[in-house]
């Protein structure tokens, strides 16, 4: 493949292939999908299996380095990441600059961005213990970052982590705990997000993995390819879905729950309107991990005694669509973010931070990605061509003559 390409780069001809739909753009050994049979496998471990009985942290490293940990590694790289949750005091001063109200999605860009300036002796892309060590600080730091940005946008203090405690529990302390008040933590709310984290840590070429890539292949180091990574994750039509889906219900509920109606505008094309949380690039079938997390916000719920109206909104949508021609023929099944929302409304988080929350699941596989990308002899600078559609050759027109 990669020889047939050089091949045709050399003619001159240029594929067009707007969005990427069948370009490979690396190899990779990561992430396995069929897209026609709902399969999703991490370095070969069905999803299925590693929800049921892996933990993130595990995950984690199983992504990173390609297999699963020994009891010993497994010790080793939790020790390494819980000594490196704390920040630099003056990186917690950076949270001052923002507005109080900004989207925490761009606070937590700019946050790992700034980690370049805390830690110069990671610019080398080369230099693997310093790799190892950028890798530590990222799985360790984002989660107290993501923290942080919560805390300020609700004008609360800033907790220091607590590292007699795990990944999760210890991001929900400091997310949702106060200086002066002991933080109980709910087992089976952690093990929820914990599920959550593990079927969002990767998907292999993606929007945001193939920016951390791009970013990565002109050998910008990691702290700066993730922190792009983020912001295409940002975005509504990729990781911004979870919050969409969750306003989209809100919009059906307040319009007095007329599901039907609004699958019609959906039909109908409205300008702006989609089925959010629908379809996938490569999904034509049931998204696997939408089946996992489906049942996760029926447990959830009801442990948690939420009824929410938003949940049987989504039901009804679901039904109806998956009966509807319109979705039957375009193969538009949920995706991962249909009710991974509802979970995190009933854990306590507003819908701004849903996407924070994704970031923080997809992260090792954005370090797995740009670690694979800078060790492959065959990666080059990432560099499309277009076809150019402007103007033929013309002569300026000075400014008086125009
Ligand atoms: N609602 C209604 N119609 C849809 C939807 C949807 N959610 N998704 C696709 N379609 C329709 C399109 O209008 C198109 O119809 P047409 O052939 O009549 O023009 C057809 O299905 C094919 O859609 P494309 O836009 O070509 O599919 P693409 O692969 O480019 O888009 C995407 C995939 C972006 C995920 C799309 O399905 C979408 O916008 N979904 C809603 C947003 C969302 O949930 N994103 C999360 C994705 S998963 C993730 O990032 C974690």
């Amino acid at each position: 493949g990669i020889e047939l390409g050089k091949l045709l780069a050399s003619t001159g001809y240029i594929t067009y292939d707007p969005g990427f739909v069948n370009t490979g753009s690396t190899a990779s050994a990561i992430t396995f999908i069929d897209g026609d049979a709902g399969i999703l496998r991490y370095r070969g471990y069905p999803i299925e299996q590693l929800a049921e009985r892996s933990n993130f942290i595990e995950v984690s490293y199983l992504l990173i380095y390609g297999e699963l940990p020994t009891a010993t590694q497994l010790e080793d790289f939790t020790t390494k990441i819980r000594r490196h949750t704390l920040l630099h005091e003056d990186l917690k001063r950076f949270f001052d600059g923002f507005p109080r109200d900004a989207h925490p999605m761009p606070v937590l860009s700019s946050a790992v961005s700034a980690l370049s300036t805390f830690y110069q002796d990671s610019l080398n892309p080369f230099d693997e213990p310093n790799v190892e060590l950028s890798t530590v600080r990222l799985l360790a730091k984002v989660p107290t970052l993501a923290a942080y940005a919560y805390k300020k946008s609700v004008g609360q203090p800033f907790l220091y982590p607590d590292n007699s405690l795990g990944l999760v529990e210890n991001f929900l302390r400091m997310t949702f705990g106060l200086p002066a008040e002991p933080y109980e933590i709910d087992p089976e709310v952690a093990r929820a997000l914990d599920l959550l984290f593990i079927l969002h840590a990767d998907h292999e070429q993606n929007c945001s993995t193939s920016t951390v890539r791009l970013v990565g292949s002109s050998e910008a180091n990691l702290f700066a390819s993730i922190s792009a990574g983020i912001m295409a994750l940002f975005g509504p039509l990729h990781g911004g879905a979870n919050s969409a889906v969750l306003d989209m219900l809100e919009g059906i509920k307040a319009e007095g729950g007329d599901v039907a109606r609004f699958v019609t505008r959906v039909k109908n094309k409205e300008k702006g309107v989609r089925l959010m949380g629908f379809g996938h690039r490569v999904y034509k079938n049931y998204d696997p991990r939408a089946k996992i997390i489906k049942r996760t916000a029926d447990q959830i719920l009801a442990k948690l005694g939420v009824s929410d109206q938003l949940l049987d909104i989504a039901k009804e949508l679901e039904e109806t669509a998956l009966s509807d021609d319109y979705f039957v023929q375009r193969k538009l099944y949920p995706n991962v973010d249909f009710y991974t929302g509802l979970i995190y409304r009933a854990l306590g988080f507003p819908t701004k931070f849903f996407t924070v929350l994704f970031a923080l699941g997809r992260l090792p596989g954005w370090i797995a990605h740009w670690r694979e990308m800078i060790q492959d002899p065959a990666t080059k600078i990432g560099r499309p061509r277009q076809i150019y559609t402007g103007e033929k050759p013309r002569e300026y027109v000075g400014l008086g003559e125009r």
